[in-house]
């Protein structure tokens, strides 16, 4: 059986490269077989490299403002504002181009319609970004729907048509991609979940990386639940193994991928709350264990933590140095005071972009192990949990 895997794998050629050979010592066969291990090198191999980089710069981290149509209706709702495509260009215009940015924020993750539009004034919102030093990136997957055969839990579409798709989306100017899927703790998860999980990400990623787009993998591990952390570092080991042993199967490089995991906590339900230290010792336990330095960067999501909790606990992961970057790329812990300051008033504009870069700044800070949380107020304390949060 071993020597047909050898075989097949022999037959590797020309669009591989880094091979390199050992002997296969049987003592049936006085001159063993060459054995060829691949890593395989695509046309934009040293651009995904330099994008991934330039992503993770000290002192940065991505502003995710991919929410779909309908969950940007959600964001808009909760200021009282009908979700109108003009509304949603007035809000991500108010984002993205909020004086000084690009200090603290070196991607941005944009819903395909973002990729699109230009500002009221017609400069194309990708340039907006490429004048501030802040790389294009584009939410490629197509949600989550339900997965027959599990235990109430899901799947995430998108890989139909993806290549072209990424094609169009690096031509549009995006050098980076998301792909967000999630794993339940309290569905279990099943084996068949994350199974699918890991191996539709891992193929994303391959369909990513031959176009040109950095790959953020991202499996979100739910907040949801009434679970000890212990058991979060549980399945997220769990998930996390089996998104390497997937990623490395599709011969993804790993030098130019982008991870998004969720911080190890307790479950949102559970009777106690963790403490920046405790969620920081956790999550870079499962880190260390799971995360191959070749990786160049860590990018969190927020998933409802409070904005004063994420960048606390992003804080506490670097009070000592680290494999790769550890950093964020928030959408509710980065929001969330912006749109309760703009409340759709044109008067509030610039002060809301005032609290972008208060928010921007103070996770800059906690990327370089340096924030302290003195002067938070207090919506910057409100938890942004929502039980079975769609995205
Ligand atoms: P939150 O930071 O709101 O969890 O969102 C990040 C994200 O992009 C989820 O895919």
């Amino acid at each position: 059986m071993a020597s047909a895997s050898f075989v097949k794998l022999n037959n590797l050629s020309s669009p591989w490269i880094g091979q390199r050979s050992f002997a296969h010592h049987s003592a049936s066969s006085p001159s063993p077989p060459r054995v060829s291990f691949a890593i395989r090198a695509g046309a934009y191999s040293d651009e995904l490299v330099k994008t991934a980089k330039s992503i993770a710069s000290p002192g940065r981290g991505i502003l995710a403002i991919d929410e779909s149509n309908a969950t940007c209706g959600k964001r808009l709702a909760s200021i009282g504002l009908d979700n109108t495509e003009e509304n949603r260009q007035a809000y991500r215009q108010l984002l993205l181009t909020t004086p000084g940015l690009g200090d603290y924020i070196s991607g941005a993750i944009l819903f395909e319609e973002t990729l699109y539009q230009s500002t009221k004034d017609g400069k194309k919102f990708v340039d907006c970004l490429r004048d501030a030093n802040i790389v294009p990136g584009i939410k490629v997957d197509k949600g989550l729907s339900p997965l027959p055969g599990s235990n109430d839990e899901s799947w995430c579409q998108g890989l139909d048509g993806l290549a072209s798709r990424s094609a169009e989306y690096y031509k549009q100017g995006a050098r980076f991609a998301k792909w967000r899927t999630v794993v339940s703790v309290p569905c279990g998860p099943s084996a068949l979940a994350v199974k699918e999980a890991a191996w539709g990400l891992a193929r994303y990623a391959a369909i990513s990386q031959d176009n040109g787009l950095v790959p953020i993998v991202e499996p979100e591990i739910l907040l949801d639940g009434d679970h000890p952390i212990e058991r979060t570092l549980e399945v997220a080991e769990k998930v996390w193994s089996e998104v390497f042993f997937y990623l490395a199967q599709n011969n993804v490089m790993f030098e130019g991928i982008l991870l998004k995991p969720s911080m190890v906590t307790p479950g949102a339900e559970h009777k106690n709350k963790a403490s920046p230290e405790t969620v920081a010792e956790h999550t870079l336990t499962m880190l260390k264990r799971r995360v191959p330095p070749a990786v160049p960067g860590i990018m969190f999501l927020s998933g409802g933590q409070s904005e004063a909790e994420a960048t606390l606990n992003l804080n506490a992961m670097n009070q000592n140095p680290n494999p790769w970057h550890v950093s964020f790329s928030y959408a509710r812990a980065l929001q969330n005071s912006v749109l309760r300051t703009w409340q759709g008033k044109p008067e509030m504009f610039e002060a809301s972009q005032k609290a972008l870069l208060v928010r921007a700044k103070a996770n800059s800070l906690a990327q370089l192990g340096k924030y302290s949380a003195e002067g938070e107020n207090e919506d910057a304390k409100r938890g942004m949990f929502v039980k079975g949060y769609t995205y």
